[in-house]
């Protein structure tokens, strides 16, 4: 079949072949055939095989019924294992020890109760239509979430990561007034291509340009950096409009006045606003991103409908995990009373410190795997403000101011623009910037953020207040932390991504993409695939 590059003639234009492939194989083949046309990372693509849920008729052909699994968790792991199992009729049953699904997937809305492991408890007093993602916030194109979001019908709307008018402040680096992020862009690359052009044009670079390489190069950073010509010595003088206007252009003879004054080289490098440019260049993290409409929590809670709300008991928390010969044991505490579960298998897809206060007879490797990952610290504060001066009077629509201090970002939100309130989160930090907030009640959680977010906006930002709401992970029962981190992924963590007799363990904790969705969904998929064939074979 002949491939051309538009629809017209006689071959099949790529295009249409790509949707068509797409209809019929779903987007894995889509992918590996965008992989042999050259439009896709090729390698890639032929070696992940796309993922094939199990089917009812995988069973009805053998004449053979499923298996009972046990699923130790109703986060987006154990609740996605269960939804795939489900779909080949599976007879499966989630533990929960929480009063709700989602796990770390929680939204906080009005009327929520929040409660930390010591006992501090907060009434979310937010308007109606507000809320906080108090977990996971965005979403990346690739991401398997996105699967998830168009199969369960869960709607998306746009998540602005990154705004060229959110701001960036480095306080220990002596700056007195946050910057734009279009600012201090437009100053960097400014000078870095001022730099690099001097360097190409005196010579510096003889050895790895040819004079024509040489060319190019002078002529991309003419552009990325708005430097002056050859014969200006390639100066960058800030005169372009990119680092913004003090008085913006207008009608007839109002040209516009662009921002001053503009800082030297020295400061500019003195200032670190440079360090916050990767971020979006990340794969995970670069724009365009996503988020459900309404709250995050539409996932888990699209998940548990589908699997069905008679399959997950909540209030229950695993006391004792049992491998025997043919199948588990399963011992919980619901309402001060041991239960038992006995199924074939179970997945368990608690946090791995968590499992490791979980008696078990999976013997001392497991038992030293599972204490191996380091839980990760990471707290958020949800401003609700009766106005939007964000967006009323500093004309930032969503997106993210970064730094030094330890709030570390404040968020805009990225709905809801020109509505009556609004939602700021006052912090998102991780680490000992976590443990500070972590340790504070509320109150001080709230005064100290306000503290430090009044250096980005000024006094507006202590006025106007409706409610808040904060929640520090590591405080958070049944959890105990945002996310873990590896000291290395060695033989624990290939110990874990392996069934202990009929034990399995699943979460993003056991993927490449931690902290991520995305990571719960890979890795309930590895592991629905491989318990599905071993039921299979038995
Ligand atoms: N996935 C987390 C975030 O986006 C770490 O902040």
């Amino acid at each position: 079949m002949a491939i051309t590059d538009e629809t017209s003639g006689t071959g099949v234009s790529r295009r249409g072949f790509l949707s068509r492939v797409g209809a019929t194989g779903g987007a894995g083949a889509m992918f590996a055939t965008m992989g042999a046309l050259g439009l896709a990372p090729s390698a890639e693509a032929a070696t992940r095989a796309p993922f094939q849920p199990p089917r009812a008729s995988d069973f009805r052909l053998r004449g053979r019924g499923a298996a009972k699994v046990a699923v130790l968790g109703a986060g987006v792991a154990g609740l996605a294992t269960a939804y795939e199992l489900g779909k080949a009729g599976y007879d499966v049953t989630i533990l929960e020890a929480q009063d709700r699904v989602g796990g770390r997937n929680r939204t906080l809305r009005g009327g929520d109760r929040l409660a930390e492991m010591d006992g501090a408890t907060q009434r979310i007093g937010f308007g109606k239509g507000t809320y906080m993602n108090a977990g996971p916030a965005r979403i990346a194109q690739w991401m398997t979430t996105m699967d998830y979001c168009r199969e369960l019908g869960v709607p998306l709307e746009v998540f602005t990561n990154s705004n060229a008018d959110a701001y960036l402040f480095n306080e220990s680096a002596g700056m007195k007034a946050p910057v734009r992020w279009r600012t201090a862009k437009a100053d960097m690359y400014g000078y870095i291509s001022e730099l690099l052009a001097k360097a190409t044009d005196q010579g510096a670079l003889d050895q790895r340009l040819t004079a024509v390489d040489k060319e190019r190069l002078l002529s991309f950073l003419s552009g990325f950096g708005a430097i002056g010509s050859k014969a200006d010595g390639f100066a960058y003088k800030g005169t372009d409009g990119r680092r913004g206007y003090s008085v913006n252009p207008g009608a007839a003879d109002t040209e516009g006045t662009v921002l001053g004054s503009v800082p030297s080289l020295g400061d500019v490098f003195a200032s670190g606003v440079g360090r916050y440019f990767s971020f979006e260049f990340g794969y995970s993290q670069a724009m365009l991103m996503f988020q459900p409409v309404g709250g995050m929590d539409a996932i888990p809670r699209a998940l548990a409908e589908a699997v069905g709300q008679r399959k997950i008991r909540t209030g229950c928390a695993v006391s004792k995990i049992t491998n025997l010969a043919g199948g588990v044991q399963i011992e919980y505490e619901q309402d001060g009373r041991t239960r038992t579960l006995a199924a074939d298998y179970c997945v368990a897809t608690l946090p791995p410190h968590v499992l490791a206060k979980i008696p078990h007879n999976l013997g001392a490797n497991v038992q030293a795997a599972l204490g191996t990952p380091v839980p990760v610290s990471t707290g958020k504060i949800g401003l609700e403000y009766r106005g939007r001066w964000w967006e009323d009077e500093e004309r930032i629509y969503g997106g993210i101011t970064n730094t030094d201090l330890d709030l570390s970002t404040i968020w805009y939100p990225s709905s809801g623009h020109h509505s009556e309130r609004g939602l700021v989160v006052g912090y998102y930090n991780f680490g000992a910037a976590a443990d500070t907030y972590a340790r504070m009640a509320h109150a001080d959680r709230l005064r100290r953020a306000l503290d430090q977010g009044a250096k980005i906006h000024g006094d507006r930002y202590r006025k106007g207040l409706a409610a808040s709401a904060s929640i520090a992970w590591i405080r958070q029962p049944h959890i105990q932390g945002g996310w873990i981190s590896w000291p290395s992924r060695g033989a624990e963590y290939a110990l874990l991504n392996r069934p202990q007799g009929n034990v399995y363990f699943s979460g993003d904790w056991l993927s490449y993409e931690i902290a991520w969705q995305h990571g719960s969904f890979e890795s309930a998929r590895k592991v629905v695939t491989e318990l599905h064939q071993r039921v299979l074979k038995s």
